[in-house]
């Protein structure tokens, strides 16, 4: 890889490969020390430097309307402008308009009230993995899956039974936000598009019955703001609900097992864990730099905007390589080490500028307090390799993941 030919849009088509999913990092430090690079005539721009990405996620002529891309064929790009957009995918004054309504939901002083609720949820999970008896847990769909799944669907007042019913429609859309390189799958955005519809008939449903029987939930505030002052149509609101269902279904579910795999892979990792389970955080954040579960991100170029030697044409998609910078030797020593105690929470895991993520403090929350859960009660904890992966590459961590222990010890 390194030093042979710069990288093409193969290569970048291989991070779709399963051998691959299961380790980019040494196919990403490849992108990054060839980075930034331009393919499809100058439509492609890509960057996997720390200080490259954080710039342009900071910069208002990088605008997050995907859909504008000059890789989007003409008759999707008219498609696109008839359906309503979550804020994820609009720029100020919209953007702004519409993260400001929800976003005193998510700051961390809110999320911290979370915090019992959260803790009785992962140790309900717990007990029930001890009860079984089989000394095994299946990390992913008995632990990490499911504790940030009823979190989100509670804090919108999805019923409890529901969350079955649009899993499929979630990891769909999911699927839908990886980057096509410039090929785009009918029968995969056709699928994308008839879950989108199914959401958004799920929630005119929900929203109904919200409006006759109001709850203690975002979902009423949300609907009160719409009634009161026009602030969002309907159409948003169910956009908006959407995008938070989904992020809360498909990241944090990445965050927790990553970092369990990362801690079971170095032992010694784990024991400073075991031995001081209020690193916990520390072991989230270390998480977030070197594996995290949003390997990268896009943005569509308007015009002006140069970035050191590259000017984007209009309309070319700048992809960045978020998972890269997260091992730039120029920011972080030894990068390629799974350290801790190294307090580094510069990451751009979340993003930075005006799209950081609205979930960072409830993700951070949410798999804290399941690492120390774990590290106190989970006695002799393994891991059943091989492990396996889902295919999404860019929304990317364990689908199976078996973790052996003698005993789940009983609550402190
Ligand atoms: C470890 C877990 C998570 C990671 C790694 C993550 C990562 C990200 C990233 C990278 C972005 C920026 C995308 C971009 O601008 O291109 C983002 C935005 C966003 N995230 Fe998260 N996220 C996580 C959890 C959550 C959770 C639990 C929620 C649910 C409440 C959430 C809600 C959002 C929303 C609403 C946005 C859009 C913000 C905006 O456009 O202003 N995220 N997230």
């Amino acid at each position: 890889m390194s030093g042979q030919a710069p990288p093409g849009l193969a290569d970048l088509a291989s991070l779709a490969d399963p051998a691959v999913i299961a380790d980019p990092y040494p196919l990403l430090a490849w992108f990054r020390e060839a980075s930034p690079f331009a393919e499809l005539d100058g439509a492609l721009v890509v960057f996997g430097r720390y200080e490259e990405c954080s710039r342009i996620l900071r910069d208002p002529r990088a605008s997050s309307e995907r859909d504008r891309s000059r890789l989007v064929p003409p008759e999707l790009q008219a498609q696109a402008q008839e359906r309503t957009r979550s804020f994820l995918s609009l720029d100020p004054p919209d953007h702004t308009r519409l993260r400001r309504l929800v976003a005193k939901a998510f700051t961390p002083r809110v999320v911290a009230t979370l915090a019992p609720r959260i803790t009785r949820v992962t140790n309900d999970l717990l007990a029930a993995a001890q009860a079984s008896g089989d000394h095994q847990l299946e990390l992913v769909s008995q632990l990490a899956y499911p504790l940030p799944v009823r979190i989100i669907s509670e804090l919108l007042g999805v019923p409890p039974e529901d969350p079955a019913r649009f899993a499929g429609w979630s990891a769909k859309l999911a699927h839908s936000v990886q980057p096509s390189f410039g090929a785009f799958d009918p029968a995969e955005l056709a699928d994308a598009e008839q879950a989108g519809l199914e959401f958004g008939e799920y929630f005119t449903e929900l929203i109904g019955a919200r409006r006759s029987q109001p709850g203690d939930d975002l979902l009423t505030k949300l609907i009160r703001a719409e009634d009161a002052g026009q602030r969002l149509t309907v159409d948003e609101l169910i956009a908006t609900c959407v995008l938070l269902l989904v992020a809360g279904h498909e990241t944090t579910v990445g965050l927790i097992a990553n970092a369990m795999l990362a801690l079971l892979r170095n032992p010694g990792q784990l024991a400073a864990l075991a031995a001081e389970p209020r690193l916990a955080a520390d072991a989230v954040e270390e998480t977030l730099r070197y594996d995290p579960p949003v390997q990268l991100t896009g943005r569509v170029a308007r015009g002006g905007l140069t970035i050191g030697a590259i000017e984007p044409p209009d309309g070319a998609v700048l992809l960045l390589l978020l998972a890269a910078t997260g091992r730039d030797p120029a920011v972080f020593a030894r990068p390629d080490t799974f350290d801790i105690r190294r307090g580094a929470r510069e990451h751009l895991a979340f993003a930075a500028g005006p799209h950081f993520c609205l979930g960072a403090p409830l993700a951070r929350l949410e798999a804290s307090i399941a690492l120390e859960a774990i590290a106190r009660r989970v006695a002799g904890p393994g891991l059943a390799e091989p492990v396996a992966y889902k295919p999404n590459f860019n929304l990317r961590g364990p689908q199976h993941m078996v973790v052996t222990f003698d005993e789940i010890l009983p609550r402190a």
